[in-house]
């Protein structure tokens, strides 16, 4: 398929980022994970003392963002995730951000991009949009999961209370929140294992026109 973009936004650890992943194994697609962008942005900001609340600093470091450094596995952690929804509010570091995801999505063997504002801000014509979600006690016991299984000690409630509070920044800045475009299936993995929630994400790919 020419130029199609399958949109999947939703909160932190709702089980986007594998849903995502697998849809682009399975149709084919080209993937992008747009959080590490931001990741990266707050990564490269702390390591050199910037202020993350500096939006005009922050715009800058956008704007120089060099693409490979994507790669690094250790932006994936809690601290980077911290750092980028704090530099993710900033109007100029996601305008910065828009032209480089637009590109991307329009590949033209297909795209899937994951993040917090693909279908209303990036993509806003994508082919296929999905806000996954799940409650916020499910999202936590999963990561709390995740972390014990890469034999860490974390507890339950501190990482409840971080899910909280990332929600509540999303959600709540002035520039591009998270929330589900109009036109957007829901997909709640509340109750859901991966296997059955990627076969719910394809069925959603495989109705749209
Ligand atoms: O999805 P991930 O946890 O990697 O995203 C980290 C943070 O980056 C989010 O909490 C959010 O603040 C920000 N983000 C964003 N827009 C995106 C992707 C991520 O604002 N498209």
């Amino acid at each position: 398929r020419m130029g199609f973009t399958v949109a999947i936004d939703g909160p932190a650890a709702a089980g986007k980022g594998t849903i995502a992943k697998r849809l682009a194994d399975h149709y084919g697609f080209a993937y992008l994970d747009t959080g590490l962008l931001y990741r990266a942005i707050g990564r490269v900001a702390a390591e050199r003392g910037l202020d993350l609340d500096d939006g005009e600093a922050m715009g800058a470091v956008a704007r120089a963002l060099d693409p490979a450094v994507l790669d690094d596995g250790s932006l994936r952690g809690r601290e980077a995730g911290e750092l980028a929804s704090r530099v993710a509010v900033h109007p100029a570091v996601r305008s910065a951000l828009t032209e480089f995801q637009r590109g991307f999505a329009r590949r033209p063997g297909g795209a899937v991009l994951d993040g917090r504002d693909i279908g209303t801000v990036i993509c806003p014509e994508a082919e296929v949009k999905i806000f996954v979600t799940a409650s916020a006690e499910v999202r936590a016991r999963r990561r709390t999961a995740e972390l014990v299984a890469k034999g860490r000690s974390v507890d339950y409630a501190t990482i409840l209370q971080e899910v909280r509070a990332r929600d509540e920044r999303d959600s709540g800045r002035a520039a591009a929140p998270l929330k589900a475009a109009p036109d957007a299936a829901l997909l709640d993995t509340s109750e859901l294992d991966i296997e059955d929630a990627f076969r719910a994400a394809c069925r959603i790919v495989d109705a749209s026109p």
